[in-house]
């Protein structure tokens, strides 16, 4: 039960996440396209106010499930290795640990792990990551 419940927040926490990147990257482009450059960086300040405050949280509470989930499912190594179901997960968490920990050291913290400033990467690992966890039990 507690186990549902923990995959339940985790998919809420993706959604939110997901959700912003998907906006982000997809959408909120086409702003600056029609309102020019200097109205767009006020528009984006007006939202991203409320989003600061919903979408790091978001993203912490991602990999804090994550990590309570991971022991539970990843069970023991064979003797012929990993299996696929395990490297998959394995793979999909530490995609998620990485961006986890450059969201966390981002936001909080101001440190750009590598010089990108756009959502472009975070989104693309996220569709990775979506990927990754429907081809786990292929
Ligand atoms: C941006 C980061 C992440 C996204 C978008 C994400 C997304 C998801 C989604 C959509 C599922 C449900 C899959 C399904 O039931 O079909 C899931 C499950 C899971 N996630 Fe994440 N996740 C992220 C980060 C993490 C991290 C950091 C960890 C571990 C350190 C983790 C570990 C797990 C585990 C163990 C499951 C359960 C797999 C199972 O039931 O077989 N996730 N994740």
């Amino acid at each position: 039960m507690t186990f549902i419940l923990i995959k339940t927040v985790h998919l809420f926490a993706a959604f939110i996440y997901g959700g912003f990147l998907f906006t982000d990257n997809l959408f909120c482009s086409k702003i600056e396209r029609t309102y020019g450059n200097e109205k767009y960086k006020e528009i984006r300040e007006s939202f991203m106010k409320y989003v600061r405050k919903v979408v790091p949280p978001s993203l912490i509470v991602l990999v804090i499930t994550g990590i309570y989930m991971f022991p539970q499912v990843f069970g023991t190594v064979g003797n012929e290795g990993l299996s696929w179901f395990q490297k998959v997960v394995l793979l999909k968490a530490l995609l998620g640990l990485w961006l986890g920990l450059r969201g966390f050291l981002q936001v909080y913290f101001g440190i750009q792990p590598f010089v990108f400033k756009s959502h472009r990467l975070p989104l693309i690992l996220v569709v990775s990551i979506l990927i990754l966890t429907q081809i786990r039990y292929l």
